[in-house]
């Protein structure tokens, strides 16, 4: 089994902890997935890696609404 992929390093939270918030509460903003796992960004260099993860999460959603 991988490691965990740590993407905010200053609130560790893991890329899975992220991708399970983003299916749980369907964040639509960066700040909206800091609040679904119940942090506060600090020195926000993890925002545009959330932010590709919240892209992926919304395409995939549209290639299923599409099928
Ligand atoms: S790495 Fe996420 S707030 Fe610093």
């Amino acid at each position: 089994m991988a490691p965990p992929m740590y993407v905010c390093i200053c609130n560790a939270l893991t890329e899975r902890r992220i991708r399970a918030a983003i299916a749980e509460a369907s964040p639509r903003t960066v700040a909206g997935v800091y609040a679904a796992c119940g942090v506060r960004p600090q020195c926000g260099k993890c925002a545009p890696a959330i932010a590709d993860l919240l892209d992926e999460h919304a395409s995939s959603a549209l290639a299923i609404a599409a099928e």
